[in-house]
This record gives C-alpha cells, sequence and structure tokens, in this order.
C-alpha cells in the first residue's frame, strides 16, 4: 500500500521483488505515468482513504511531502516540526480523529497534516486487528526528526524499528542523494535499514580508493549510453554565485536529480554545448529502467520526486527481512516492458475505484 505514490519509484521495485501494489497518489500527471507502466492506482487524496480500503495490504509505504523542518533550533521549521511532535503523541494517546482534524484543518502548512497520514494508517490497521506487517517511509534528511518519533510511536504499538539516513550511492545508484529512511516490522525483536554496498562518493577522491570490501560507485557513463566524456553543469551555484555551479563529470556520479535535471547544462571537456539528458536518461540516473513510460506533464518534477527504484529493492528487502537483494533482483530493474518506451502501451486500465476492482494483493512472505 504505497501512499503519496508519485510516478512509481517504490513501486516498480516493490513489482520486481514480486510484490503487487497499490498506490494512491493525487497528481494527475503522476498517475498518466503510473497508468501506462500498469501500476495499480487510485487518483485521489491520500486523507479520503484508509486502511480499511485495503484490508488485504500488508506492507505501508510512502513518502509523504513535507515542510523543511530546520532543526538548527528557533525559526518556522523548528515550530513546524514540534507541531507535528505534538499531533504524534495526541494520535498514539488515541485522541479522536475529528479532534485532530480540526485542530490540523487550523495548520498554516497543509503538509503538517499530510506526514501524519502514515501514522494515521499505521494506528488504525492496528486498531482494527490487521496491522502491517511492515512499514517503510522515506523522505528528504530534514524529516528524520519525525521518522524518530515515528519509531517511538510504532515501537510502543509492538514494532521494531531503524531509521537513519541513506546515501544512494552507496547502494549503487549512480547519484549522489541523502533520503531519511524508516523501516518498521511486527513480530520481530529487531530490523536493520540494509548495509551499504558501494563506497560513498567524495569529491576529487578516485573510485577504487577506499574500503575494499564494497564495490566502487557507479558513474553516469556506467549507465548510460554516451559514448564520450561529458560534464554536467548544474542550474544551481552555490550561494546564488552562478560560477559556483556544481559540476559532476561523466566518471562520477550525478549529483542529485530534481525536478530542474532539465535545465542542467551538459559540456564536452573541450566546453562544447551537448544535448541535455532525456527523460530516460534523467530516470536511468534514478534507477528506473531505461522504458519507463513517463508521461504526462512535468516528467522532469516527476522523476525528481521519485524513490531511486534500487534503493527501494534495498529498504524493502530489508523490512521484509529477505536480506540483501541479488544481482539477478536488482538486474531486472534495467527493463519494465523490456521494449523501447516508443513501443510500449500507452495506457494500461483505468483508475481502480472500488476495492473489488483493484488487482488482488498476495500475502508478502513474512
Ligand atoms: C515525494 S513524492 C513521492 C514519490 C514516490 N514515493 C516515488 O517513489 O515515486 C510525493 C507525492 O505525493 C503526492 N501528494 C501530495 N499530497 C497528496 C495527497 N494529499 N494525496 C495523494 N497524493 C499526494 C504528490 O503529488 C507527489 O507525487
Amino acid at each position: 500500500m504505497d501512499l503519496f505514490a508519485g510516478p512509481g519509484g517504490l513501486d516498480v521495485a516493490a513489482e520486481k521483488l514480486g510484490v503487487p501494489t497499490v498506490g494512491i497518489e493525487w497528481d494527475g500527471a503522476a498517475c498518466t505515468t503510473r497508468r501506462a507502466a500498469g501500476l495499480a492506482t487510485i487518483e485521489g487524496d491520500v486523507r479520503h482513504y484508509g486502511p480499511s480500503d485495503f484490508p488485504d495490504a500488508d506492507v505501508l509505504a510512502g513518502g509523504p511531502p513535507c515542510q523543511t523542518f530546520t532543526v538548527a533550533g528557533g525559526g518556522a521549521g523548528r515550530r513546524a516540526l514540534d507541531d507535528v511532535l505534538a499531533f504524534i503523541k495526541r494520535m498514539v494517546a488515541r485522541e479522536p480523529r475529528d479532534q485532530i482534524d480540526r485542530d490540523l484543518a487550523k495548520m498554516e502548512d497543509e503538509r503538517t497534516g499530510l506526514v501524519l497520514e502514515p501514522l494515521r494508517w499505521a494506528l488504525e490497521a492496528i486498531d482494527s486487528d490487521n496491522p502491517y506487517k511492515a512499514i517503510v517511509l522515506e523522505q528528504v534528511p530534514a524529516v528524520l526528526p519525525v521518522w524518530e518519533a515515528y519509531e517511538e510511536a510504532l515501537r510502543g504499538e509492538g514494532y521494531a524499528t531503524d531509521s537513519r539516513i541513506l546515501r544512494t550511492e552507496e547502494y549503487g545508484v549512480p547519484q549522489t542523494r541523502k533520503r531519511a529512511v524508516l523501516i518498521a516490522r511486527k513480530d520481530t525483536e529487531k530490523v536493520s535499514l540494509p548495509e551499504a554496498t558501494h563506497r560513498p562518493y567524495r569529491k576529487g577522491v578516485g573510485r577504487e580508493s577506499g574500503d575494499g570490501r564494497l564495490d566502487p560507485w557507479v558513474s553516469m557513463a556506467d549507465v548510460l549510453d554516451r559514448p564520450y566524456l561529458f560534464q554536467v553543469i548544474s542550474n544551481y551555484g552555490t550561494g546564488g554565485d552562478p560560477k559556483a555551479r556544481g559540476r559532476r563529470g561523466s566518471w562520477e556520479p550525478s549529483a542529485t536529480v530534481t525536478g530542474k535535471i532539465s535545465r542542467n547544462r551538459i559540456v564536452s571537456t573541450t566546453g562544447e554545448e551537448l544535448e541535455r539528458f532525456t527523460f530516460s536518461e534523467a530516470g536511468r540516473l534514478q534507477t528506473f529502467p531505461s522504458d519507463y513510460p513517463w508521461s504526462g506533464n512535468d516528467i522532469g518534477q516527476q522523476i525528481g520526486n521519485a524513490v531511486p527504484p534500487r534503493l527501494a529493492i534495498h529498504v524493502l528487502s530489508a523490512a521484509f527481512e529477505w536480506g540483501s537483494p541479488s544481482d539477478d533482483v536488482l538486474g531486472k530493474l534495467a527493463f519494465w516492458n523490456g521494449a523501447r518506451s516508443d513501443q510500449a502501451p500507452a495506457a494500461v486500465g483505468r483508475v481502480p475505484r472500488k476495492r473489488a476492482e483493484l488487482a488482488p494483493m498476495a500475502a508478502v512472505r513474512s
């Protein structure tokens, strides 16, 4: 059960692991991509649904949109975080939903309520004696304090939990991106986020140096079919200084893929302007299959929003207690349909509305 499902980064990972998914997503463009990919999708607001609408789902996953909680003390960020933490306590104390909803409606930032949605789903499932076996949540690093409060809440409900910041290049993603990830597991004593498989990237440090037990990080050149060296010049300057725009070479992992990736310039080593990243290439930097049928508007934003499926395969495998994923499973990310994207079906099915119309969900191996 994937809340705030976006174009399907988490779902692609789950499907490749053989776990059927259903996602709730309200953005029409992201839903267009999901349907083109054949992912079961409810186009709607997560707040209008609950676990009783999907009684067969036994894993809860999600990446709710969040405020930036700047935790350096003081300021609006700290207050926003304090508000969220106070709501978590009230929810755990099982204060009636209408009372909590009333106070949430008074909050200036609607995202305060959205970041609490996975907890509402988890607690409602527990209270109806159908708790999720595993829970997986992902967001930007600033959300880690919220995941820590979630951990405390979920431990009190009988879950083992783990949360920390993961660096995507340490899991073989050809991109540096940091994410705060939480996993929780019912009926087990201890659950642990996956161990790194690849070395961390450090500017100016060669990929062969470092811990010999780990694989070297993966570069852009390793996954893209561009038979020449190039440099990517980021759209963003450091501190607004255009001269300080970040540069990454094709022999390095990509900088974090954002919704603005198509604004990045690509130049040859002699400074010649080259073709910018296609959507397929940007998707590959996020470890989406090269033929993923990106569709609808603002595809750059959809790509930038997603969890890299390769990271998600590692995280889901840890949450399911399946151990490290095999190369065979990870290799399945190369293709979605096994055809080029221009040969993929334009759309598959329609939006399932009622429970009976959803694809059946098999129980996850426990
Ligand atoms: C960070 S993205 C999630 C990406 C996703 N986990 C993936 O891997 O592709 C957050 C998504 O939440 C969606 N969203 C925001 N508020 C929502 C709501 N109330 N109900 C449903 N979807 C919502 C946004 O449109 C966005 O696509």
